[in-house]
């Protein structure tokens, strides 16, 4: 083991030190934001037309990137569709039903990953030579690209809700034209859409039923 520089040390002291802070001087969320997040969260079909600012949409990637990521890998992309013009590019590819749904969000997230997202380990991961064992093995460099892109995509969606919005997570589409279409001559791949913005309640379907605990989860 290399002895940490000052600097190293520094920087793990002054991570603690916020970390402590934060945990120190905060309650856990309550049950209606908790209820705002995920118990009584919904998937959106409509939306009330209501913009959501470029700001927001940057505030939204700066909380989204701090999820966690295997070895901070970070490999989603992310393309927010706003304007007619390119939402008109996506149409093609959307299958019929979800049509009315996605060309009225206010933005469409596109969530890809890069199959090349080991070119930047060296920012995201310093410390040790990981670049290799992603680009020498090609079923895990996809397998952890598409991993880490749908947490990325999940991580998004819970920040969106936090931010007083709403989500309409989609896979019906044709991935390859949205490949074609918006990630040409690069090596990203579309995972899913994410419409986003102020969601219309009269266009929520009645709430579907979930595993229960004892259904799928033990406590071993
Ligand atoms: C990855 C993903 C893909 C989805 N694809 C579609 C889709 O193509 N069309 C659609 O209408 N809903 C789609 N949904 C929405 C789901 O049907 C919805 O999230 C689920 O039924 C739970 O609904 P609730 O959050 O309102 O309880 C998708 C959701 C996810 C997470």
């Amino acid at each position: 083991m290399t002895e940490l520089t000052n600097e190293q040390k520094k920087a793990i002291a002054d991570a603690q030190a916020t970390f402590e802070d934060i945990k120190n001087t905060s309650e856990p969320l309550n049950e209606k934001q908790l209820d705002l997040l995920f118990g009584q969260a919904r998937s959106m079909n409509g939306w009330l037309s209501k913009e959501v600012s470029d700001d927001m949409v940057k505030s939204l990637y700066e909380l989204t990137k701090m999820g966690p990521t295997s070895t901070n890998c970070c490999p989603g992309r992310f393309v927010f569709i706003k304007s007619q013009e390119e939402k008109e590019k996506l149409e093609p590819a959307l299958l019929p039903n979800n049509v009315p749904k996605v060309m009225s969000a206010p933005v469409i997230a596109i969530i890809g990953y890069d199959l090349d997202f080991s070119d930047h380990m060296t920012k995201l991961f310093p410390h040790m030579d990981v670049a290799p064992m992603y680009k020498g093995n090609n079923e895990m460099n996809v397998s952890t690209a598409f991993r880490n892109s749908s947490l990325q995509g999940a991580y998004l969606m819970m920040v969106a809700r936090a931010m007083g919005l709403d989500c309409g997570p989609m896979s019906g589409f044709n991935n390859q034209l949205v490949d074609e279409t918006f990630f040409s001559d690069t090596n990203i791949k579309s995972n899913f859409l994410c419409c986003i913005g102020y969601g219309d309640s009269t266009k929520i379907f009645q709430r579907l039923p979930r595993l229960d605990f004892d259904e799928v989860c033990k406590i071993i």
